[in-house]
């Protein structure tokens, strides 16, 4: 495997997605990690970019001389910057920032990196510093016509330097140097893949939790989903699945997922709480207010039902890589811009030890893991939805009635999205009610009446987002639909904002 030094660029996970992408298995772990990392059991390293300069007084400054000459070692973009400064090299500060497109001009094709790779191949810069002289054994391989050292290795030894991302998919033959470097370098077989992963983390499974009984909230995801048919491989009747619906799920989504699920074998509990939830809703209106209250309920809820399953020792959770990789990156978790993600969290007493078979991959792979076992794309392709569900829709203050018309709505529309095979284009979608009313006109008569707005958004990873531009045929017939059908409602419209500076969800 690969081991992948963070400096906190925002670039680092990619390259771990690269690197798996290529079915070699790898990790990220931030330069300063504590405790200190055994580079025995690696087969080669990694060092990130950075949005810091080798220049500032404060800057990183990894200590490599148990990593260099000893095993491979790839320097990206500030991490090549770093090791050439270092050994006497000059970083300086562009005189404008290297940021775009460019072509190499100058490969050196007998470096064990860059083999394979043509002539004025197109790659990606981003960078404030670049590298003006090199040590006197550092060689340039690679150089584009505004930066001389574009990439470079050390005579004698398998150290390299790259002042490019070939992690970003603009780089269009990064994929390739890459390989170059983890398989050619490094010498790493290519065979870790959904299947062995699978077969790898049942086997492991098995092993550590033996009769064991697991307990495990299913949320109707993708990762809690696959997680627990990962464990149920492993431990079979032994895992006890608990399916809550707290009122705030799509319409008809509790009956439809418990019976999916039942359909891939599991043993699963559908508690309905509905009106526990509601009760602790309301007259909330403030959006963490209404977190915490879901939250709450949803550990209680949790909580009387593990009690049931008496002997159980462990708690099954979805939780994947990036969440992992946050939770000790270099900076220390990220501010929480929203008091989000995986509701509640339990409480100490419960003295359950944690299980996270999915704790080592990326989402996409989860996806993959996920078609290896069988589970039907309709799980697999799903939409993220927040924890706290339609409660975080319904601006302000939550009832039943309120959850029934905005069911009827989000289930129009996504429906819509299926019906027009925009559903997979779209990363996620939903319906919003708002606190207003408007007048409109049916027939003869005024009406005031609800407003509802609609949002789909495309994304990678939910950080970002931006708007889809879904065809205004579309946006019609499903206006029309909505204000005809669902009563109550007598005006749509569509959320243009792209995230930052508005968020996803207007709670
Ligand atoms: P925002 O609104 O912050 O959402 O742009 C980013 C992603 O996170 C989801 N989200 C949540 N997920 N509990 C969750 O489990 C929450 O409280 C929560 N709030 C937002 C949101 O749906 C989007 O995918």
């Amino acid at each position: 495997k690969i081991l992948i030094y963070d400096f906190g660029s925002q670039y680092t996970q990619l390259i771990a997605r690269r690197v798996r992408e290529l079915n070699v298995y790898c990790e990220i772990f931030p330069y300063n990690h504590e405790p200190k990392i055994n580079h025995a059991d690696y087969k080669g390293v990694i060092l990130s970019g950075s949005p810091h300069s080798v220049l500032e007084d404060d800057a990183p400054n990894f200590d490599v001389s148990d990593i260099r000459g000893k095993m491979p070692l790839l320097g990206v973009c500030f991490g090549a910057q770093m090791l050439a400064h270092q050994n006497g090299g000059t970083v300086a500060r562009s005189e404008h920032r290297e940021y775009g497109r460019a072509n190499l001009d100058f490969i050196d094709h007998t470096s064990p990196m860059f083999k394979g790779i043509p002539a004025e191949s197109q790659v990606w810069m981003s960078h404030g510093d670049t590298i003006t002289n090199l040590p006197d054994n550092f060689k340039v391989i690679a150089s584009t016509s505004s930066i001389p050292v574009a990439a470079y290795r050390l005579l004698g030894e398998e150290t390299f330097g790259i002042q490019f991302h070939p992690e970003v998919t603009h780089s269009k033959d990064g994929k390739f140097m890459l390989q170059d470097f983890v398989v050619g370098v490094c010498g790493c077989k290519q065979d870790w893949t959904p299947e062995s992963f699978v077969d790898a983390t049942v086997a492991e499974l098995k092993e550590k939790l033996g009769d064991d009984e697991v307990i495990l909230g299913l949320s109707g995801g993708v990762d809690s989903s696959v997680a627990a048919v990962l464990l149920h491989r492993a431990i079979g009747k032994n895992l006890y699945c608990i399916f809550v619906d707290n009122g705030l799920l799509r319409k008809n989504e509790f009956d439809s997922v418990l019976e999916s699920y039942k359909g891939l074998g599991l043993n699963v509990k559908g508690v309905n709480s509905k009106d526990l939830f509601y009760t602790e809703l309301e007259g909330k209106t403030d959006p963490e207010a209404k977190r915490k209250a879901i939250g709450k309920v949803f550990v209680d809820v949790f909580e009387m039902e593990s009690k049931l399953v008496e002997n159980a020792k462990w708690l099954g959770q979805g939780t994947i890589y990036p969440d992992v990789i946050e939770s000790i990156s270099v900076k220390g978790p990220s501010a929480t811009i929203k008091s989000h993600h995986n509701v509640g969290g339990l409480p100490d007493y419960m003295k359950l030890k944690v299980v996270e078979p999915l704790n080592t991959l990326f989402k996409d792979e989860v996806r993959l893991v996920g078609k290896t076992l069988n589970i039907p794309d309709e799980i697999l392709g799903r939409h993220p939805f927040p924890g706290p569900g339609l409660g975080i829709r319904i601006l302000g203050d939550v009832t039943a009635e309120k959850v029934a018309i905005l069911q009827e709505v989000d289930h129009i529309f996504i429906q819509g999205l299926k019906d027009h095979g925009l559903y997979d284009q779209v990363w996620q979608a939903g319906a919003m009610l708002l606190p207003v009313q408007s007048v409109g006109v049916m027939g003869d008569e005024r009406t005031y009446e609800k407003v509802v707005a609609l949002r789909a958004v495309s994304s990678l990873d939910g950080m970002t987002a931006d708007w889809v531009h879904l065809p205004y045929e579309f946006l019609a017939e499903i206006s029309n639909n909505i204000i005809n059908r669902v009563k109550g409602v007598n005006r749509v419209v569509y959320d243009i904002s792209s995230k930052p500076p508005a968020t996803i969800e207007w709670e």
